[in-house]
């Protein structure tokens, strides 16, 4: 699996040979990876040793130490003390603990931002963001910059070859983006390296509307507070180059940190659909992908949508195994209104982290904080303490996950795809659209979810990604598509694959300039239809007729479709659209199929559009006729079966399966507690 963009933009190093070290080098004696953030900077050194027992007691092996600790670690300009880091690492080390040692670099010191106000970043509406919080650095400040490579070289110099330290973290969840003068500098660089001359730039960013015509690279800005809708491609390119700029900052500590460990693995927390960074570019930098999940347990669909997380995050790993840098071990406390996982949700929600390729599952944070932003966060050691329900149950997840040894290394195959794209995500948001209510993420999770329920493994991949070894892959809202991923998904039908794709999909090239002709235009040969009009439907949406699946009403959405030689699977009936299709196939003489949705249907509409894809491509589920609500994952030798219900069920596996987790056999039906999991093994005698 490729797992670049495929995109030319200059200014990232391409990925070094894959020599580097990974998550094996700390699992091959760890096994599963278990613990959390460690902050010993908000406590004394008598908790430091308690801690140190309680982790042993816990089954935790990694802490991610000094996430935010630079204003300790350097309390002056040029001033270090490692004194109480020194003895920390020394405790975690004799206790057998290994760390993720962080650089400390996403939140400055006060006295950096006071000294060197540039340091701090500045709002698209020009106003200067204050320490306080954290995060209010600038990412193109050289200042900053210089600090922050400067007390991430002395950490390095100094613990580089600490026994404890097994991985280093850079920052923490990059994301922050900046308007200021010095990110505008950057930003003009960026572009010249990807346009070459103004001219160019003019031609891409179309400014010969509204009068916008650039005659010098000087006066370019980015995206700031203006009286009316800015152009959309200036607004995409910031994105890219945001990304890429943050990106720039952490591969200019990782290289820092390598250069001095060439043998521990080096990471950052990703963050999920993350939408300030485009993963696909950060992925190939990262020696271990590892990702924060916040699932709201009060959210029904929390547990589809967790999974999603996870598929992207195995599929930026290239199928490999991830971690789960951060998870919340009961409530979090930046919601309006927090409930709590109960402590099966905990198990429940880590576990389908390992069934989905994490050999790590770890949490913000270790100890509950007394003080500070974050104090009502919950934690494995609570503010009570560890005779508590929730610790009990920290423990017990600790000794299972030992249980688990045969998955570490594993991996997940699947022949689906989901296509996802940052670049076409942020041009599908440019403000103003036909509708802003056909919405990516939504997209994105309502097609994914058939595949979920019917327990069918599935990557998540870039256009551009070598798509030969899935039989069917589905572009839920690929709006803006380069020429080569459109030659690229062609192929997957070319093949005899089943490619199924969404609405609005096609319709802007890389400098997000409408495709000319009949839409969708890279596509409309091969859908056998072709339109000329998008039409959001209004508030009661429009009557479908199918003779296929079952008369639906469309909301959101609608095209005005054409048929040329495909089928119409749905059709419009009645106002405008009268006729139109609203579900179209063609079926290849290769064997394949390209479909094209062209209305935002009913849920089960859509189930069942995905149904036949699926039966069409000859994709198998983990197991069959999984019960409705259920989750399946086959991951290496492992059958994962989760219930995220909150009632009991059973399913029906012929054969007699060994359960991991509570080291019991079964024999025919497996039955699931409400929030439960097993980890099967089958019987070979
Ligand atoms: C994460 C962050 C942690 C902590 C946590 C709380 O996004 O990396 O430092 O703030 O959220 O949920």
């Amino acid at each position: 699996m490729r797992t670049t963009s495929g995109d030319d933009t200059p200014g990232i190093d391409a990925p070094g040979a894959s020599a580097r070290p990974g998550l094996e080098s700390l699992t091959r004696d760890l096994g599963l990876l278990y613990g959390g953030d460690y902050n010993p900077e908000q406590w004394t050194s008598d908790v430091w040793r308690e801690d140190v027992a309680l982790m042993r007691e816990a089954g935790v092996n990694l802490v991610t130490v000094g996430v935010f600790a630079w204003a300790q670690l350097e309390p002056r300009p040029g001033e270090h003390d490692f004194t109480w880091l020194d003895e920390v690492l020394d405790l975690l080390h004799a206790g057998g603990i290994a760390v993720d040692l962080a650089t400390p670099t996403a939140s400055p010191p006060p006295w950096l931002g006071l000294r060197w106000p540039e340091t701090r970043a500045v709002t698209p509406d020009g106003v200067r963001l204050s320490h306080g919080s954290r995060n209010h650095f600038c990412p193109s400040s050289p200042v900053y910059r210089e600090h922050a490579l400067a007390i991430a070289g002395a950490l390095v110099e100094r613990y580089a070859a600490h026994p404890a330290v097994r991985m280093w973290h850079i920052g923490n969840e990059y994301g922050q983006v900046c308007s200021c003068d010095l990110c505008g500098a950057a930003f003009q660089d960026w572009l010249r390296l990807r346009y070459g001359t103004v001219a160019e730039l003019n031609r891409a960013w179309g400014t010969t509307f509204w009068g916008q015509r650039y005659d010098d690279w000087a006066e370019v800005v980015p995206p700031r507070a203006a009286p009316y809708l800015l152009n959309p491609t200036q607004v995409l390119d910031h994105r890219r180059f945001a990304s890429d700029q943050l990106l720039s900052l952490f591969t200019e500590q990782r290289d820092l940190v390598r250069r001095a460990a060439p043998g521990v693995p080096v990471t950052t927390n990703f963050l999920g659909f993350h939408h300030p960074t485009d993963y696909w570019r950060w992925a190939p930098q990262v020696d271990v992908v590892a990702d924060d999940a916040y699932p709201d347990p009060a959210a029904p669909e929390s547990p589809v949508l967790a999974a999603l997380s996870h598929d992207l995050m195995r599929s930026l790993a290239g199928g490999r195994p991830w971690m789960l840098m951060e998870q919340a071990a009961g409530a979090i406390n930046w919601r309006t209104h927090n409930v709590p996982k109960s402590t099966a949700r905990m198990r429940l929600d880590s576990l389908r982290a390992v069934a989905r390729g994490a050999d790590g599952s770890c949490f913000f944070q270790w100890r509950a904080s007394a003080f500070g932003a974050e104090r009502f966060h919950s934690a494995l050691v609570p503010h009570a303490g560890p005779d508590t329900r929730l610790h009990r149950a920290v423990r017990a997840h600790g000794a299972e996950l030992r249980r688990l040894a045969p998955v570490v290394g594993t991996s997940v195959p699947a022949r689906t795809a989901v296509v996802f794209d940052w670049s076409s995500w942020w041009a599908a948001e440019e403000r103003a659209r036909p509708s802003d209510r056909l919405d990516v993420m939504a997209q994105l999770q309502a097609y994914y979810r058939p595949l979920w329920r019917a327990g069918i493994p599935v990557d998540v991949v870039h256009p551009a990604a070598d798509l030969s070894g899935y039989d069917l892959v589905v572009a839920p809202q690929l709006h803006l598509v380069e020429d080569d991923a459109a030659t690229n998904l062609r192929g997957v039908v070319e093949r005899g694959g089943v490619l199924l794709i969404g609405p609005f999909s096609g319709v802007v090239d890389r400098d997000a300039h409408v495709r000319l002709g009949r839409s969708p235009v890279p596509f409309a040969d091969l859908i056998g239809a072709s339109g000329e009009e998008f039409c959001p439907l209004p508030a009661a949406g429009a009557p479908i007729v199918s003779d296929e699946i079952w008369d639906f009403v469309g909301t959101v959405w609608g095209e005005r479709l054409r048929l040329d030689d495909g089928e119409a699977v749905a059709t419009f009936t009645g106002a405008d659209l009268e006729g139109c299709p609203a579900i179209v196939r063609r079926r290849h003489r290769s064997g394949g199929q390209a479909w094209y949705v062209a209305t935002v249907p009913p849920q089960q509409v859509l189930d069942e559009v995905v149904r036949q894809c699926v039966l069409a491509a000859g994709v198998r589920p983990a197991v069959e006729s999984l019960p409705d609500g259920l989750e399946a994952v086959r991951r290496g030798p492992v059958l994962f079966l989760l219930n995220p219900t909150p009632d009991e069920r059973t399913i029906a596996l012929p054969g007699v399966h060994h359960d991991l987790l509570t080291r019991t056999d079964v024999t025919d039906r497996v039955h699931l507690a409400p929030e439960g999991v097993v980890a099967l093994i089958e019987r070979t005698s």
